[in-house]
């Protein structure tokens, strides 16, 4: 399918085609990557050189939306549905010193906002009205990506910005590419500067890769090239035997980036201390540290003697750096799942069992539920009468 065919199919950019403009609206960045490979545009980011407040009319009219989020650099963002737009005026930028986020100033040719990018590949635009497919690629974007090449638009690219490292590791391993000589280059002048990078940038850099489906080679080069351990050195291990278990096992959600630290560090105090967490997320992870070893060939249900507490991500992260099968904790998650007890807690208590112990003795009653024991009120009450006699229980 060519690109004119392609926009006649997605709904979206063939809407914005059907806007009459006088100036070209241009779809830019990895939305015309992803159509050039033939791969489903996720992001639209659209922009134009001349800002027609028609065009905004149009949007909110077509797509029915509420309203357009305007931003004060001259962006604005609508949603549709789950899907985002990010529209802006063409824009150009500069670093007021490296790894602070960019300055921005309108300029009003496409070449100039194209020149401000990171790789060729990102570097194409597309028009969308009013000469619809036509491509604009001053940096021969095409080819390279034609060719499987990552290369910066220039020396010192990552020098301005050392977060692109994070980002050709991502682009090179997602889309299978080689790096270009200069952007090796450009890895050297990241890791001098990594330091000064925030930690929120940091983070959503870590984010994004924990949702890819290669995120296993995109950690293994981020540990390979020291480039968290150039960002705070007590990043400075590398567990590739860590990395793979916690690949395998986790969940290809957002939310799991965190654990993927440990591959890199055990310093927790450390961890805790340098603004990536948030309060839960460290929480999680001393938990996990915390663990003692946990006998390979367990029965499922037992498992709860340690996890009762922790969320099914915790669990899967936990059980795969103590080397537990997959399907042993996938078993427990699932069982645990519709694991009810019919006694509440006033109800135990009232039975003589100390507040002290409650947790001690639900979690063996919830032990006997999964295991498709104590199916009644009766039988649950039975079994408490017995555990009261006992004193401990637990490992
Ligand atoms: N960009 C850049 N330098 C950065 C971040 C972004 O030059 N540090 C430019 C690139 O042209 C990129 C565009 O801004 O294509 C949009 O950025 P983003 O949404 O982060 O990336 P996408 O290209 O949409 O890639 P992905 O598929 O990973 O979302």
């Amino acid at each position: 399918m060519n690109i004119r065919e392609y926009i006649k199919t997605n709904r979206i950019l063939y809407t914005i085609s059907q806007f009459n403009s006088h100036s070209n609206i241009y779809l830019v960045g990895g939305g015309v990557r992803d159509l050039l490979l033939h791969r489903s545009v996720l992001d639209i980011d659209i922009v134009f050189e001349t800002l027609d407040y028609k065009f905004l009319d149009y949007l909110t009219d077509v797509f029915k939306v509420e309203s357009i989020i305007k931003s004060p650099f001259l962006t604005w963002k609508i949603s549709i549905g789950d899907i985002e737009i990010d529209l802006a005026h063409t824009r150009g930028e500069y670093y007021r010193e490296p790894g602070a986020l960019p300055e921005t100033y309108p300029v009003h040719s496409i070449y100039q906002d194209l020149k401000r990018r990171d790789f060729t590949i990102n570097s194409i635009a597309c028009i969308l009205t009013p000469n619809t497919g036509d491509i604009v690629d001053p940096m021969d974007g095409y080819h390279d990506l034609k060719e499987g090449i990552l290369r910066v638009l220039k020396a010192g690219s990552f020098l301005e910005d050392p977060t692109r490292a994070f980002r050709a590791i991502r682009y090179k391993n997602r889309f299978g590419f080689i790096y270009h000589p200069l952007t090796e280059e450009e890895f050297e002048h990241a890791k001098k500067l990594m330091s000064r990078i925030s930690a929120s940038r940091v983070r959503n850099e870590l984010e994004r890769i924990s949702v890819e489906e290669n995120r296993k080679e995109m950690f293994r080069e981020i540990g390979l090239k020291k480039l968290l351990f150039h960002w705070r050195d007590f990043f400075n291990t590398f567990r590739e035997d860590m990395l793979v278990s916690l690949h395998e096992y986790l969940d290809f959600e957002k939310d799991t980036w965190f654990y993927f630290l440990l591959v890199y560090t055990r310093d927790i105090e450390a961890l805790g201390g340098c603004g990536l967490l948030e309060r839960k997320e460290r929480r999680s992870l001393e938990r996990i540290l915390a663990l003692d070893r946990i006998e390979k060939e367990i029965m499922p249900e037992e498992l709860h003697r340690w996890f009762r507490k922790f969320s099914d991500d915790e669990v899967l992260a936990a059980g795969a750096l103590q080397g537990l099968k997959k399907e042993i904790l996938r078993k427990y998650l699932l069982r645990r799942k519709d694991v009810r007890v019919l006694h509440d807690a006033e109800e135990i208590k009232e039975m003589g069992i100390p507040a002290s112990r409650l947790n001690e003795i639900l979690t063996i009653l919830e032990i006997e539920k999964m295991k498709g024991k104590l199916r009644s009120k009766r039988e649950e009450e039975q079994f408490l009468r017995v555990l009261k006699s006992r004193h401990t229980f637990l490992p």
